[in-house]
């Protein structure tokens, strides 16, 4: 099989998912040419660094430079020449509206047009409208043949994208020419993958159709999370008790602080965009965004009344800065959002993330950014967990009731045992399931406990 894989591979555009599978197919012994329009990005690579936190990735691409597997280009005749499939990954960023740029994806094919082989296949990786491949075949025309075009939609998650590229559910192509759709899935014939091939806007259909779906069960729990304060049940339970039934699942009923990152809002936005062009009212997709944003500002509001209702002059420790764990990416982040409501509210916020510091730095101006979680925590009137970093799961909880000037604890990810947190003294506060308070001079703390948890200055 392996000598049938189209070779060599030219990957448009070294973002997220370009250079991720690059990376990957190098890894998986296809000759890969990787061309970005961004010099210091290309210096970067150059040097085996990736530019964004992703496990694995460094080790592979390290690797598949050293191997010459993988190239590095600035020219797109260079990497364009002779390639069996150019693969098109650049930005599809939102426009005002919530539509999607296509300028980028239209630019490219433009370019790969130009310089395409009888025997080339464009594949659009990036993420586009329903109906996107069919309608830039007009572009694909040239010396009175047409480049096939086809879809190839990713579905890599950040923090595990390696893995998901090696494992994944299901490889999805499309494209209205059945040997140019077998030609791009020649590509993925070394992983134990089914392969969908489909009409090409089935398949982008299928890629935004996954993104909004989890955005909805996400939104679904978190309303459930809300009930669930009302009547006193907890969320964590409900779900598991919802996620047993295989036909729902437990995956993405996570309840907190919601969904953010460069996929999941752009792409929900999108779809409802797609369907409006068509005169469709996509409700569920508005609700699911507008829930997705009231967990945000709930969340702000239950700070505050755990505070008295007053915001002002109180000192926030907020632990977790990147959309989710595992990933330095801050766009969407919910920690923006709640951050800048704090701030407007009076409170002085001090915020860590293992790595996420930088890249928040500019969208934080007043916000205070320390990498040492103990010092975030110090006079802290409340700690509130945004991002369920296990750093901060095991953090010695002991140690940050010494520091706090009050033992709050406000979760926004359910991520943390109560138990052993009001052991320790803290007031527990988590999303859609009861607070829990220390208990007071009834159980009092042994001697050696309170050796070890020295009391807080309240
Ligand atoms: C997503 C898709 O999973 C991936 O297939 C696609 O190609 C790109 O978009 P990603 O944005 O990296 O990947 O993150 P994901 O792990 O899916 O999480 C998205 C958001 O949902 C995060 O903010 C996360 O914190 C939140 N989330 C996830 C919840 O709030 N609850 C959950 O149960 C799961």
């Amino acid at each position: 099989m392996v000598n049938e894989r189209p070779d060599p591979l030219c990957m448009v555009g070294a973002g997220y998912v370009g250079l991720v599978t690059a990376v990957c197919l190098a890894d998986a012994d296809v000759h890969v040419r990787l061309l970005d329009i961004d010099q210091a990005r290309l210096a970067f690579l150059r040097q085996g660094k990736a530019p964004i936190h992703e496990p694995l990735l460094d080790e592979l691409l390290t690797k598949v430079l050293a191997n010459g597997r993988l190239t590095l280009h600035d020219d797109p005749a260079e990497a364009m020449a002779g390639a069996a499939v150019i693969m098109i990954a650049v930005g599809t960023p939102p426009l005002g509206d919530g539509r999607a740029d296509l300028t980028q994806v239209r630019a490219a094919i433009t370019q790969a047009v130009r310089h395409a082989g009888s025997e080339t296949v464009i594949a659009i990786k990036s993420t586009v409208p329903p109906g996107t491949t069919a309608s830039l075949q007009s572009l694909c025309r040239r010396n009175g043949r047409t480049v096939p075009l086809t879809v190839c939609p990713e579905f890599l998650a950040e923090g595990s994208a390696v893995r998901d590229f090696r494992q994944p559910p299901q490889v999805v192509i499309g494209g209205d020419d059945p040997a140019a759709c077998e030609r791009v899935a020649q590509l993925f014939g070394h992983l134990e993958a089914p392969i969908r091939i489909t009409d090409s806007t089935s398949a982008e259909l299928i890629k935004y159709g996954v993104n909004a779906f989890l955005a909805l069960k996400i939104s679904f729990i978190n309303e459930m999370a809300q009930l669930c304060e009302f009547t006193g049940a907890d969320v964590s339970s409900v779900a598991d008790g919802i996620g047993t039934d295989e036909r729902i699942g437990r995956a993405f009923l996570g309840a907190g602080l919601g969904f953010g990152g460069s996929c999941f809002p752009k792409d929900v936005r999108a779809l409802d965009q797609a369907a409006s062009y068509h005169g469709q009212s996509f409700q569920l997709l508005r609700a699911a965004v507008e829930v997705n944003q009231q967990a945000r500002s709930r969340f702000v509001a239950k700070i505050q009344r755990a505070l008295n209702g007053k915001l002002a002059r109180r000192r926030i420790a907020v632990l977790g800065l990147a959309f989710k764990p595992g990933t330095d990416d801050v766009r969407q982040a919910a920690s923006i959002d709640v951050i800048r409501h704090l701030e407007d509210l009076g409170a002085v916020v001090l915020a860590t993330d293992p790595v996420a510091c930088a890249n928040a730095r500019p969208l934080l101006p007043n916000t205070t950014l320390v990498d040492d979680p103990y010092s975030c925590v110090g006079g802290a009137d409340a700690v509130v967990v945004v991002t369920e970093w296990p750093e901060y799961v095991n953090l010695d909880w002991a140690r940050v009731a010494t520091l706090v000037r009050r033992p709050l604890v406000v979760d926004g990810r359910n991520c943390l045992d109560a138990d052993p947190l009001v052991e320790l003294g803290f007031t527990y506060i988590g999303v859609g399931r009861p607070t829990r308070r220390p208990r007071t001079l009834k159980t009092p703390l042994s001697g050696a406990k309170r050796a070890a948890v020295p009391i807080a200055v309240r």
